[in-house]
């Protein structure tokens, strides 16, 4: 069993851990040469995060999926430097959406330079990625302005809140299937459509990368809780500070209203208050931490992986889906 990757999955298959590494490798060059501009700041900024690292769980995810094809037809490389770029490009705004000031472990573009940097590097690199998107041809220009609707759409939702009347539950949901799982569908479809595999294989991956997504978005909040910057690369309660709901906040509201418990109740309104005070965001993170919500929330992570794992079923007994599968475990095993 080897490790392939940043994302550290364990793949058992010689050939097709060959042919991962060798498509991450080529991601990797794509990605490097697609962030170089004449101008040099613009250079040292669109690679700033391309330098410090990332898990490049999307590129993996297109690697895998183009085993039910051929892993070595032309547009599968150039698909995954496209996703993770256009992924990139969400990082750079949203550390500016979420005043966030560290990212994979660095400085994120807003807190080394400032937020117009951060901005417009991000432009840069979605031009970037819409200029080798082009060469893949019209429908997978559609699918990919589609899905970034989708992921605007999200992040969108998330500042809007829920409507009125609206679940925040269901809101939350909405909104973490449009900002994450839309661009993992993109990486399962990408992958298996640019390698030519049938339709309904194209279909099945779709599905998985939209559930699979969800439930990575779900470890990241449960993480953004849970862990410390050494983890993560980022600094740990930045959704409370910003108050972001996430599902173990959620978790948490509907325990306290079910309970009634005086405890909850206080963890309530202190997470209803000004979170940017470090006194109260440490104490609300601590209260956090030791609540049954974070496990509650750890469990729907399992769930909706589960949900990942059995979308795979139809698909023919190989190594990609056992990976596939195992991608599934790696998730979850992220949020501890
Ligand atoms: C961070 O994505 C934003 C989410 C959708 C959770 P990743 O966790 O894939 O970030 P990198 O690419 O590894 O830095
Ligand atoms: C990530 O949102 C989604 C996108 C960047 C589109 P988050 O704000 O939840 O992710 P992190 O925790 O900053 O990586
Ligand atoms: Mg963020
Ligand atoms: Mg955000």
């Amino acid at each position: 069993m080897t490790v392939v990757g940043p994302f550290g999955l364990s793949v058992r298959d010689q050939a097709l851990e060959a042919d991962v590494q060798a498509g991450l490798s080529a991601v990797e060059e794509g990605l490097f040469e697609a962030t170089k501009s004449d101008v040099p700041f613009i250079t040292e900024a669109a690679q700033h995060l391309v330098l410090a690292g990332g898990k490049r769980f999307r590129p993996l995810l297109v690697m895998l999926a183009a085993q039910f094809g051929d892993p070595y037809a032309p547009g599968v490389v150039p698909s995954a430097v496209v996703v993770e770029l256009t992924h990139l490009a969400t990082l750079y705004h949203d550390d500016v959406m979420d005043e966030a000031d560290v990212r994979r472990g660095v400085p994120s573009a807003n807190a080394n330079w400032d937020n117009s940097v951060a901005v417009l590097t991000g432009d840069f690199l979605f031009a970037r990625a819409s200029h080798i998107l082009a060469d893949l041809g019209p429908e997978a220009v559609r699918i990919q302005a589609e899905a970034f609707e989708r992921l605007v759409t999200g992040q969108i939702l998330e500042t809007a809140g829920p409507r009125e009347g609206q679940d925040p539950i269901d809101h939350y949901l909405d909104v973490i299937a449009g900002k994450t799982g839309s661009l993992i569908a993109v990486s399962g479809r990408f992958g298996s459509m640019m390698a030519g595999a049938e339709e309904r294989v194209v279909s099945i991956l779709t599905q998985y990368g939209e559930r699979i997504g969800t439930a990575f978005q779900l470890a990241d909040d449960v993480l953004d809780i849970a862990s410390d910057t050494q983890e993560s690369g980022k600094t740990p309660g930045t959704d409370l500070r910003e108050g972001i709901p996430t599902l173990p906040v959620l978790r948490l509201r509907a325990h306290a209203a079910a309970s009634g418990s005086a405890d909850d109740l206080a963890l309530c309104r202190l997470l209803d208050g000004d979170l940017t005070d470090d006194v109260r965001h440490a104490e609300a993170l601590a209260g956090l931490r030791v609540h049954p919500a974070l496990e509650q929330a750890r469990r729907d992570t399992v769930r909706y992986a589960e949900q990942a794992r059995e979308t795979l079923a139809p698909l023919p007994e190989c190594a990609a889906k056992a990976a596939l599968s195992e991608l599934c475990d790696a998730v979850v095993h992220r949020a501890g």
